[in-house]
């Protein structure tokens, strides 16, 4: 049930605040799987590629997301992964088989490769050790090897390979998806606790000053939800800062076991937020019980460190390729409104959500498509782009009166999904708002409470009225985020009609602190 004449109000007031926004809530995830790595990032063989394989088309558009933080090298290739085969000279790397992917990994691109592209990008890197055929030695090396000044064997080899300095990798994941069956190594939550502890004991007596991330569920839709994460999250409280969660949204969802079948329902789909706030909550309620229970002075937050849409190219089988087609989702309206949604998720829930990682960057399930001579930006390109190029500063707490509309899986969902986050320093304020209607337009009025702005600066709009349209390389800027005219402001109070099936971005200027 939809409103001919809907409207929504919403208060704005820049004390009003949830937290900071962490800047590496605009991360992305880098795995060697399908064409992320080989055609993707690395690819010599393309007309377009540089003297070190990397192509400056790919690497401007990732530039314009501005990543923050880049995990890698997986998920679930990391499990079977020997980090050694990935440096030294590229003719001596080993040829091996990825048992995760069942597909020929040839090690060309590897340690050194992945940290001058995170250079490159300006992104700090995430490295996920192998907790699944991996030893807590070989992951204590490899801290050594990343972050030990020379005088010591894996430090000096890092030398030996042309980087004397150490790299000073501050993040690092403690295995992936420990829980699922199809992990290389998957284990009990207790056994993986254990393990993540004495991996943690060791990479910090190596280096004190990093930084661990401890696997949460990989999926709300696992039987052992939440129990692995509250039995990991007692464990090894005082020895994470992080915990990892992840997530998957689809049309229709849930994504994996009972897919077939399911209505295509787009109402509920855009109400997945609720799904994903949910997800949040239990993780956050799940921590504050841990501190409670291990009577910890310590802190965790969250790091989302793979999400994204993820439901119609699930088959992840390479057949023993080098750089299989897998995973290669491609992307449409509807799929970058849910994603718009998710982003404002995270400012919504800045105070427990520090770190963030779209899965993934190029071709599998990625905002980048690439052949050898072209590139298109995919529909989920650009909410990611306008919020990670305008969150800043701290996120707001908005009061919002939006009609509700029903939803089959859901219930009755607010029309209007909003944040809002506000720079003191620089005075920009960003508004980011979704019209979850289908059919209806929706009228929203925005009334700054403490200080109005001076103006808007800039505003972008994605719409349409097929939910389903998609770019490709043949048109690749049929679904983009376009200019739109700025709403004129009374006193404090402007108001702006938001096309159904859209997102919307509008940016204020302040007086700056
Ligand atoms: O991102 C693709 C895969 O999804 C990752 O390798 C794994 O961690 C998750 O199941």
């Amino acid at each position: 049930m939809t409103h001919p004449t809907a409207a929504a109000t919403v208060s704005i007031h820049t004390q009003r605040v949830i937290s900071e926004i962490s800047p590496l809530l605009f991360g992305g995830f880098a795995e060697h799987m399908g064409r992320c790595i080989y055609e993707g990032i690395y690819d010599p063989a393309s007309p377009l590629a540089d003297e070190r394989g990397f192509r400056p088309d790919v690497m401007k558009a990732l530039k314009e997301i501005n990543y923050r933080i880049m995990r890698y090298p997986g998920g679930n290739f990391v499990s079977g992964y020997r980090w050694q085969d990935g440096i030294g000279p590229r003719s001596e790397r080993p040829r091996r088989r990825a048992l995760a992917w069942r597909s020929i990994e040839t090690n060309q691109f590897g340690l050194h490769e992945f940290m001058a592209f995170a250079e490159e990008l300006g992104t700090l890197p995430m490295w996920a050790v192998n907790l699944g055929t991996g030893t807590i030695q070989e992951a204590a090396d490899l801290v050594e090897y990343m972050n030990l000044p020379t005088g010591t064997h894996f430090s000096d080899l890092r030398a030996k390979n042309g980087h004397p300095d150490p790299y000073g990798v501050k993040y690092w994941c403690l295995g992936n998806e420990m829980d699922g069956p199809w992990q290389i190594g998957q284990m009990d939550a207790a056994t993986y606790a254990d393990k993540a502890v004495q991996a943690a004991k060791l990479m910090r007596w190596m280096d004190p000053s990093i930084k661990t991330i401890a696997c949460g569920s990989s999926s709300t839709s696992m039987v052992s939800f939440p129990d692995w994460d509250r039995t990991v999250l007692e464990h090894s409280f005082e020895h994470i800062d992080y915990f990892s969660m992840h997530h998957y949204a689809a049309n229709p969802y849930p994504t994996v076991s009972n897919i077939e079948g399911l209505p295509i329902d787009t109402d509920s789909y855009l109400a997945s937020s609720v799904h994903f706030e949910e997800h949040a909550d239990i993780l956050g309620a799940a921590i504050r019980l841990a501190k409670a229970k291990t009577r910890s002075k310590n802190n965790v937050f969250l790091c989302w460190d793979e999400w994204n849409v993820w439901y119609r190219a699930k088959g992840g089988d390479g057949e023993w390729a080098e750089a299989p087609h897998i995973l290669e989702e491609e992307y449409n309206l509807e799929d970058a409104l849910v994603v718009a949604t998710w982003l404002s998720t995270f400012l919504r829930k800045a105070d427990l959500i520090k770190i963030a990682c779209i899965a993934q960057i190029v071709n599998v399930i990625a905002p980048i498509m690439t052949r050898p001579d072209a590139m298109f930006k995919q529909t989920i390109f650009y909410p990611l782009a306008l919020f990670s190029q305008h969150a800043s500063g701290v996120a707001l707490d908005v009061l919002v009166k939006s009609p509700l509309h029903d939803t089959k899986r859901h219930g009755p969902v607010p029309l209007l999904d909003i944040s809002a986050s506000f720079d003191a320093l620089s005075g920009k304020g960003a508004t980011f708002l979704v019209n979850r209607s289908q059919t209806e337009p929706l009228t929203v009025t925005l009334n700054w409470e403490d200080v109005g702005p001076q103006g808007f600066t800039q505003g972008w709009q994605m719409s349409g009225s097929d939910p389903m349209a998609g770019n490709s390389f043949s048109a690749p800027d049929a679904v983009t985020a376009h200019e739109i005219e700025l709403p004129k402001l009374d006193g404090k109070v402007a108001s702006l009609v938001l096309p159904p099936l859209s997102f919307t971005a509008l940016i204020s200027h302040h007086d700056p602190a």
